[in-house]
């Protein structure tokens, strides 16, 4: 089920893939999921914040145990972040069909639109407006820096209502527990030497804008004492991230800046660069924000408090999915639909399935296929338990 999807949205000089939400990748995966779910005889909803539901079952008559991932990608992505979650929900729900029998409870796999946040800045959108943990307004209004639009327009460009996004209680109230499997982003598992494991927790973390104004110039003519450079203050503060990072214990990165007007012999006017931070403790990474921030012009654009997955479900997600012996336990850096289900107080697990390198949200992201596997097995044994 992975193979048809290789193609779509794929950068065939980098092998890598950009597929910002509701872009032409975006709108071929969705109809890839659609197809799948008709060829199950799954009944497809999608909600008023473009999430895409394909259930067995009928939630509305008692509420359902829900898997599945996201299709998107951040930019120049590898195959596995998110798809994999999706694909394997689908198998999973095939494997309990072989298995025969109907799951007391109905199963639904869903698809959260634009996890990544690589087009409006903001992750896990879909899960946040459905959850109402970003104001509709906040949302809609969000640009896509590369031509401006909003997500207003790009959304009813698609044929959607933005005026209809927003806390959507009668979907929510049809998922009773959602468990999401993905590839793993670290080595946590090869370290483990097993090829499932379940989430512990979800480090805190945010992204912040920082802009740098100054003026631009001649690079020949003006003489140093007389430049105004912002490049200077921008290549300071990610010299600064990097050193309280290592001092704090925590990770900050500087992964995307756009210098304007971006002349090779020109002194800039203006540099954005975006922050990512994360850490274990929520104290470090506002403490290393803070530090960041001082004297400079900055605005918060994300922000995800620690999630702890509830403890009883993880626990019985490690027995088993564990086949025999308990599945590791493991914390992790990176953000998830899941983590925003939990924190609106939803029953809400992870699996992740190992991966050899750790390398994510690159090209390189690589699972074997024995464990992605091993996977479907662990979440169908899962789901089957949490149906009953
Ligand atoms: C999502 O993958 C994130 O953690 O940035
Ligand atoms: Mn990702
Ligand atoms: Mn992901």
């Amino acid at each position: 089920m992975l193979e048809p999807l290789t193609q779509i949205g794929r950068d065939a000089a980098t092998g890598g893939y950009v597929r910002d939400a509701w872009s032409p990748a975006d709108m071929e995966l969705r109809e890839w999921f659609a197809g799948e779910a008709a060829r199950r005889g799954l009944d497809l909803r999608e909600d008023r914040n473009g999430n895409l539901w394909a259930w067995w079952g009928d939630p509305s008559r008692r509420p359902g145990v829900v898997t599945g991932s996201h299709l998107d990608s951040v930019r120049q992505g590898g195959a596995y972040d998110g798809p994999l979650g999706v694909v394997s929900a689908f198998a999973a729900l095939d494997l309990l069909r072989e298995r025969g029998g109907v799951p007391a409870s109905p199963l639904g796999v869903v698809c959260f639109t634009d996890e990544e946040g690589a087009r409006f800045g903001v992750p896990c959108m879909g899960s946040r407006l459905l959850t109402g943990a970003i104001r509709p307004e906040r949302a809609l209004a969000l640009t896509d820096d590369d031509d401006g639009d909003t997500l207003a327009d790009v959304l009813a460009r698609a044929g959607r209502r933005p005026e209809s996004v927003g806390r959507d209680d009668e979907t929510l109230a049809g998922v009773g527990a959602f468990v999401e499997l993905h590839v793993e982003q670290g080595r946590g598992l090869a370290d483990h030497g097993r090829p499932v494991g379940v989430a512990a927790a979800i480090w805190p973390h945010g992204r912040w804008r920082f802009d740098f104004r100054g003026r631009a110039d001649h690079a020949g003519t003006t003489r140093l004492a007389d430049r105004d450079d912002p490049m200077l203050p921008f290549a300071r503060m990610v010299l600064a991230a990097r050193a309280a990072a290592e001092r704090r214990g925590v990770v900050a990165t500087v992964g995307k800046v756009r210098v304007s007007p971006g002349n090779a012999n020109a002194v800039p006017g203006h540099v954005v660069a975006w922050l990512d931070a994360r850490g274990a403790a929520e104290d470090d990474v506002r403490a290393l924000v803070a530090e960041l921030a001082e004297g400079h012009e900055v605005s918060e654009e994300s922000w995800t408090p620690v999630v702890g997955f509830d403890p009883a479900l993880r626990d019985r997600l490690a027995r088993v999915a564990g086949g025999g012996t308990p599945a590791p336990v493991l914390p992790t850096g990176a953000g998830h639909d899941a983590g925003i289900l939990a924190a609106a107080g939803v029953p809400a697990g992870m699996l992740f399935v190992r991966n050899p390198t750790g390398v994510s949200h690159s090209p390189e992201e690589h699972a074997e296929q024995a464990d992605c596997e091993a996977g479907v097995v662990a979440l169908a044994d899962v789901l089957e338990d949490l149906c009953r």
